[in-house]
């Protein structure tokens, strides 16, 4: 089954949701925490993503990348990439090939990468977290989530680096739509269509700010208007308090914090706690241990004196709303509420702010932290087959217009060259078809219509689209050529289809005008008066082709970078299994050296120590030369090897120490219940042949006899030396004991019944009577299995639950038991006379009290001693079971009733079709 996946790609973290039947978790990565921090750093031998980059960030700043989401689909020579992100960012900004990228150092050597692949090596990262998460399943389908206001080249390198990473984007969503599907398909009480309950959304995360106004109706929201301040969120507000404490320690501590970014680190981090602390508090203190320079520094902040640190980003705050809400073309009072989410959405003086601008209380009902990530995985589960999710229509809309431009053809002189083809809040998706008159080939470009709107560097510059294949029409005049434009789900532009149409004449039924039938009183109404007319239609000719040149990357240089990446994931992937080989050599070599002298002293020769002492120190000698510390994954696997053969035969010994008194007495138990049923007079025995008893008692005894035999030589050995009988071997002895006695005691029960029905001459009536012990046995047994049974033994057993081993033997006996008609063993003509088998039955006994007391430890139900033993629980389901008629399988068919018809269909519904998923 394919899996469901949403992914919040946050600046600072992201978060992961996974869809269940029982709804929407946000997954823990592998250190259980539920946001994963959006970065990627380059080691001395591999790459640490996520956790572990965060992890490294400390002793490796210029090697540390994270803004990852500010990188992608943007230039080196972007203003906003110079001026802002480059202050985010340690590692050194480089061109690579046309996009932004890093110079760092990876594996000994300066390797370049661009901003997609960097997303892509992070999201990577995230599909195995999310794989992990699912028991290793594959992760392909996913939704990821982008700023609204993200532009065409942005949203194609996302999707570019998600397919590097292997993952299928059905969607890129907009953190604040992806916040209103969430809200909104969980909402029962949504109004109808006349009047709709319009909702703001406000997302103020780590990087950004955003804003959407929503329309939420039954079944269906609509984004009315957006707006955002692409720079404006909690890390601004941690740089806010970074110059304002470097500056007082450059005086209270004569340092220069700037200067280090270890330091700038150290103190970004004590920032960015103590504005947390000021969301809840009046005060907060700030220390930051070992800043630099051996200092360790401390200070103090009040809210009002953070809040005039920033004050020029709060006079910001209402921009973004009044933009959203003239788009959107409703009134403060037509909001219904105002939804905020996002870290920084914590801050008390924005809170104030946006509640003061709106004259009502905020709304938090939406998880703050993983409201988009959730939203997103409801996304994906509409979009995939795998669940059946509450029908839930999203009309999104892109912020930019797009306009297209042409070249004047020379023979239509009036012709304009160039249209705006989607407006501003233009719905996504939506297709869009231009006309133009050719008689050839001719191009359009593709351009943001307002660049003004863009981030600054962002080329408006979309593409062109060059339309191949144009003649002139039949009689040498223009052809009708029509293009069709798609803003599609991820919100990015594209030429989808070309083609000619000519116009073509119909005979048609047309209604005519009856100037009559205006007057006539409704009632006498007559059907409208039509006539045939020719009309002019335009119907479809030929396909044309589009080539387009477009600001992504081609597929050669997305497989290049695909096979790059693999490389790259082969190569961390062999570094960590060498780690881990040598992480367990040097285990092995300390576990071993230590138990030699405990655990294992009673198992080893003399000899045998000194051999294994002697390599394992050899061992750890060359671990800790030049070449032990840098050794190849097989060097170490080579040397576990040779050290575990030595050490293997000493670690058995000790095992089988353990092992095999349990096993020898799970032996004897199966053994001694087979006798007990045979020797007990019990009725519900007395369907067992002489002959069939007999065989039993000889398989037991020769069974027990080996057993008694090999427990004897063991126990004449010495602990170091090689087991005589191993724990093993006695429990297949214990498998061939039921293998051998059960189906005999089983089928004979059968062949006994069905006998006696056919002797009574009354088969009809007993069969039917069969029947129904049958449907009462099976609910006894259904009874007996769920329910703790009584220990009527008296002896050791605690009657209760089943113990594993004994539930195992039922398994075993079951899975004999559905094998048609069991084995079948013939008729044995020697009878044994019950002497012989109270002999036989001796014997037993008699071997098994001389087998040494080691042997009987821990042993339930051993108790094979004379006087009558009262079967075990475990006995009890044994008996039980045997005495069971098997369920014939000539049941008739029943036509079921048209209630149970409905529910067999609706269980068969769940069980093919797509879950239903809980999305409450
Ligand atoms: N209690 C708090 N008070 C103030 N700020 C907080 C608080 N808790 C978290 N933050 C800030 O919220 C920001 C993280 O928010 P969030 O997780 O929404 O960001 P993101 O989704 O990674 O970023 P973006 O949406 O910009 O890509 C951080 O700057 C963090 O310091
Ligand atoms: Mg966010």
């Amino acid at each position: 089954m394919s899996s469901v996946v949403g992914i919040d790609i946050g600046n600072i973290s992201s978060k992961i949701g996974v869809a269940r039947a029982r709804g929407v978790d946000v997954i823990a990565n592998e250190v259980s925490n539920r946001s994963t921090p959006s970065l990627v750093s380059f080691g001395q031998k591999a790459r640490a993503l996520g956790e572990a980059a965060a992890t490294a960030q400390t002793s490796n700043f210029k090697n540390t990348v994270g803004s990852l989401k500010r990188l992608v689909g943007r230039t080196l020579q972007d203003a906003e990439i110079q001026e802002i992100e480059k202050q985010f960012i340690n590692a050194e900004l480089v061109d690579a090939k046309g996009e932004v990228g890093v110079k760092v150092r990876l594996a000994g050597e300066e390797q370049v990468f661009s901003a997609t692949q960097l997303m892509a090596m992070y999201l990577g990262k995230l599909r195995d977290t999310t794989s992990k998460e699912l028991g290793g399943a594959g992760v392909s389908d996913v939704v990821l989530s982008t700023p609204l206001w993200f532009t065409d080249a942005q949203r194609r390198a996302m999707l570019d680096a998600a397919e590097i990473a292997g993952l299928n984007p059905l969607r890129l969503m907009n953190d604040t739509t992806a916040t209103a599907l969430g809200y909104g398909i969980t909402k029962t009480d949504l109004p109808d269509s006349d009047n709709p309950r319009n909702v703001v959304f406000c997302d103020i995360g780590h990087s950004s700010y955003q804003v959407a106004v929503v329309s939420f109706v039954k079944g269906q929201l609509t984004v009315m208007g957006t707006a955002a301040d692409r720079n404006f969120g909690g890390r601004d507000f941690d740089r806010a308090l970074l110059l304002h404490f470097a500056e007082e320690f450059k005086g209270k501590y004569k340092i220069d914090v700037l200067s280090s970014p270890k330091a700038t680190f150290r103190l970004a981090a004590g920032c960015e706690r103590l504005k947390k602390v000021l969301s809840a508090n009046a005060l907060a203190p700030l220390n930051v241990e070992s800043i630099m320079e051996d200092i360790d520094a401390a200070s103090q902040l009040k809210r009002e004196e953070f809040e005039a640190l920033i004050a020029p980003l709060l006079e910001r705050v209402t921009k973004p709303l009044e933009a959203a809400l003239t788009q959107s073309g409703l009134t403060k009072d037509q909001i219904h509420s105002v939804e905020m989410v996002g870290g920084s959405s914590r801050v008390p003086a924005l809170k104030e702010r946006i509640s003061a601008w709106f004259g009502k209380p905020l709304s938090f009902t939406s998880n703050q932290d993983e409201a988009v990530a959730r939203g997103c995985t409801l996304a994906c589960a509409t979009l995939s087959p795998v669940f059946k999710v509450r029908d839930f229509t999203v009309h999104d809309s892109t912020p930019y217009s797009i306009k297209v431009t042409w070249d004047k053809a020379a023979d239509v002189p009036d012709e304009d060259t160039e249209l705006v083809v989607f407006q501003p809040n233009n719905p996504i998706p939506s297709t869009k078809i231009l006309t133009f008159y050719r008689k050839e080939n001719f191009d359009l470009q593709a351009y943001y219509a307002q660049p003004e709107l863009l981030p600054r560097g962002i080329n408006p510059w979309l593409g062109k689209f060059s339309i191949k294949g144009v003649s002139p029409d039949a009689k040498g005049d223009h052809s009708i050529v029509k293009v069709k434009a798609r803003l599609n789900l991820h919100g990015v532009l594209n030429f989808e289809s070309a083609y000619t149409v000519e116009e073509v004449e119909k005979e048609e039924e047309v209604p005519v005008a009856d100037p009559q039938a205006m007057e006539t009183d409704g009632e006498n109404k007559e059907a409208p008066k039509t006539e045939i007319r020719k009309v002019k239609k335009l119907q479809r000719k030929g396909d044309l082709s589009i080539v387009s040149g477009l600001v992504g990357k081609d597929a050669s240089v997305l497989a290049e970078l695909k096979e790059k990446e693999g490389q790259l994931y082969s190569s961390d992937k062999l570094v960590i299994d060498t780690e881990d080989r040598k992480n367990a050599l040097e285990e092995t070599i300390y576990d071993q050296r230590s138990k030699l002298d405990d655990k294992y002293k009673l198992f080893v020769t003399a000899e045998e120590k000194e051999k294994y002492l002697a390599a394992l120190n050899e061992q750890e000698e060359w671990l800790y030369t030049e070449e032990g510390e840098e050794a190849t994954k097989s060097a170490y696997v080579e040397r576990l090897a040779a050290l575990n053969k030595i050490g293997q035969p000493i670690q058995f010994r000790q095992k089988e120490s353990e092992e095999r008194p349990k096993a020898a007495s799970q032996l004897r138990e199966a053994l001694n219940r087979y006798m007990e049923m045979v020797q007990s007079g019990d009725e519900k025995y007395a369907h067992i042949s002489d002959d069939d008893k007999q065989k039993v008692v000889e398989k037991c005894a020769t069974i027990a006899k080996w057993l008694d035999d090999g427990l004897y030589k063991q126990s004449e050995l010495p602990k170091n030396a090689d087991p005589k009988i191993t724990s093993a071997e006695m429990l297949k002895k214990k498998d061939e004991v039921i293998y051998f006695c059960h189906p005999m005691l089983v089928s004979r029960s059968h062949k006994d019944r069905a006998e006696g029905e056919a002797r009574s001459g009354q088969a009809d009536e007993e069969a039917e009577g069969f029947d129904e012990d049958d449907e009462e046995e099976l609910e006894e047994e259904e009874s007996v299995e769920g329910q703790p049974e009584e220990d009527t033994s008296g002896g050791d057993v605690s009657g209760s639950a089943l113990s594993s081993a004994e539930e195992e033997e039922r398994q075993l006996l079951e899975r004999l038991a559905r094998v048609p008609g069991g084995a079948d063993h013939g008729a044995n003509p020697v009878l044994a006379s019950p002497d012989k088998l109270e002999q036989l039955f001796a014997g037993v006994v008699r071997a098994r009290s001389e087998t040494p007391s080691s042997a009987h430890s821990g042993s339930r139900g051993g108790s094979m001693g004379p006087g009558p033993t009262s079967p075990s629980a475990a006995d009890a389901e044994l008996v039980h079971f045997m005495s069971k008629p098997k369920p014939r399988t000539e049941t008739p068919v029943e036509t079921p009733k048209p209630e149970e018809k409905k529910a067999d269909e609706g269980d068969k519904k769940t069980e093919d079709g797509p879950g239903e998923m809980d999305v409450d």
